[in-house]
């Protein structure tokens, strides 16, 4: 499936990298490889697959792109049924007693996994502000096995400077997890800055049209990916064909959206910030961002999520929230269409009553690629 053609730039990987015309038929999408098993010539002789819950071919060729895409040549993708499966099985690797170091701004149920499914398995955790080396250096342990961030965080948008937490990770024999959903690779690819593994919901923008849930992992040792993939194949978290070629095809057009997401989201961003309705408008983009400096030198663009406070708390944001026409009222991010939500009452639900709970007036937009005159408008219009 690997192409053999020389391919170098982003764009062109996105559309080709691992994905050679097939060279049964000369198709040239990957064909969705809907099946379950794989004949062999005789026992034990086959041409490298045998069953798919071990791998399948529309699967390999998303994972030959997607590690074209994070790291170039010599890294390794692993694709998942969701980012959470990707997240948990890599997490298989840890033993009793390891501790984890977790950005204190993560999505809620990656917080809920080591929370409350991880801790039972005798897997340690400690919370730290990632965006603040020096005072989470406290949090670090001799038993430190993964330090574990997102960069833009979520819902905050913070932003870590990977190359220092990976040299402190270093520091202490620790491996460096980012979860680079948010940023996706065209805007920012952790492994070249020292992180040793990353891993995506492909649910969001790396699919991009809300129409599929899927998790990937990358890593620049074969080792360590095989031993993830050993866990997979033993636990079965594996996405199904048709579900890996969605991503796939959407993965195509990545730098296209993220250039017109950005766009709109930095629109979005400078509209809230004058709105008088608005306490804070938070964009990694404005100047005002307080790590705005790093995230022009870390990424190659601001992304498109947008959160801010609203002035009146709680019940008005709630009713903010319900009043958009185009933007719509519901949880996950990333796609062409933009999505609204509130994150201590949705996604971040599960951190209620945690050390990390939520402000009562942030809302979470996911902006999309519509007119932004349109956007505006309906913004305008809900915040009325
Ligand atoms: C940053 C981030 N990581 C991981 C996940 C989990 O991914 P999935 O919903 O595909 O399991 C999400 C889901 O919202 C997310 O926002």
């Amino acid at each position: 499936m690997k192409g053999d053609y020389n391919i170098s730039g982003f764009a062109t990987r996105a559309i080709h990298a691992g994905q050679a015309p097939d060279p049964t038929t000369g198709s040239v999408t990957v064909p969705i490889y809907q099946t379950s098993t794989y004949a062999q010539e005789r026992v034990g002789q086959n041409k490298g697959y045998e069953y798919s819950r071990t791998h399948n071919p529309t699967r390999t060729a998303l994972e030959e792109c997607i590690a074209s895409l994070e790291g170039g040549a010599d890294t390794f993708g692993l694709g998942f049924a969701s980012g959470m499966a990707a997240i948990n099985n890599l997490m298989y690797l840890a033993r009793p007693g390891d501790h984890v170091v977790l950005s204190d701004d993560v999505y809620g149920g990656t917080f809920r996994l080591f929370d409350k499914v991880l801790a039972n398995y005798g897997i340690e955790y400690s919370l730290a502000n990632l965006a603040d080396l020096e005072r989470a250096a406290g949090k670090f342990r001799a038993t430190t096995r993964f330090v574990w961030l997102e960069t833009p965080t979520n819902p905050w948008l913070k932003i870590i400077d990977i190359r220092q937490v990976a040299e402190m990770a270093h520091n202490y024999g620790a491996k460096l997890v980012v979860d680079n959903t948010f940023a996706s690779p065209y805007l920012q690819r952790p492994l070249e800055l020292g992180a040793d593994v990353v891993v995506h919901s492909s649910t969001k923008y790396l699919g991009g049209h809300s129409d599929v849930v899927g998790g990937l992992m990358v890593t620049k040792d074969r080792d360590l990916r095989d031993q993830v993939a050993f866990h997979q194949n033993a636990t079965g978290a594996v996405p199904g064909p048709f579900d890996s070629w969605l991503v796939m095809r959407g993965l195509k057009t990545l730098p296209v959206r993220m250039r017109a997401h950005g766009e709109n989201a930095l629109a979005v961003a400078k509209f809230l910030a004058e709105h008088p309705k608005v306490e804070q408008a938070i964009y990694p983009g404005l100047p005002s961002h307080p790590q705005y400096e790093l995230a022009k030198q870390q990424m190659d663009g601001f992304g498109g999520m947008v959160s801010f406070i609203a002035k009146d708390g709680y019940e008005a944001a709630l009713e903010m929230v319900s009043r958009t026409k185009i933007f719509t009222l519901a949880e996950s991010l990333g796609g062409v269409e933009s999505l609204i939500e509130h994150p201590g009452a949705m996604t971040h639900a599960s951190l209620a009553g945690s050390p990390i709970e939520m402000h009562p007036g942030l809302v979470r937009l996911s902006v999309g690629i519509e007119t932004i005159d349109d956007l505006l408008k309906d913004l305008e219009q809900a915040l009325a």
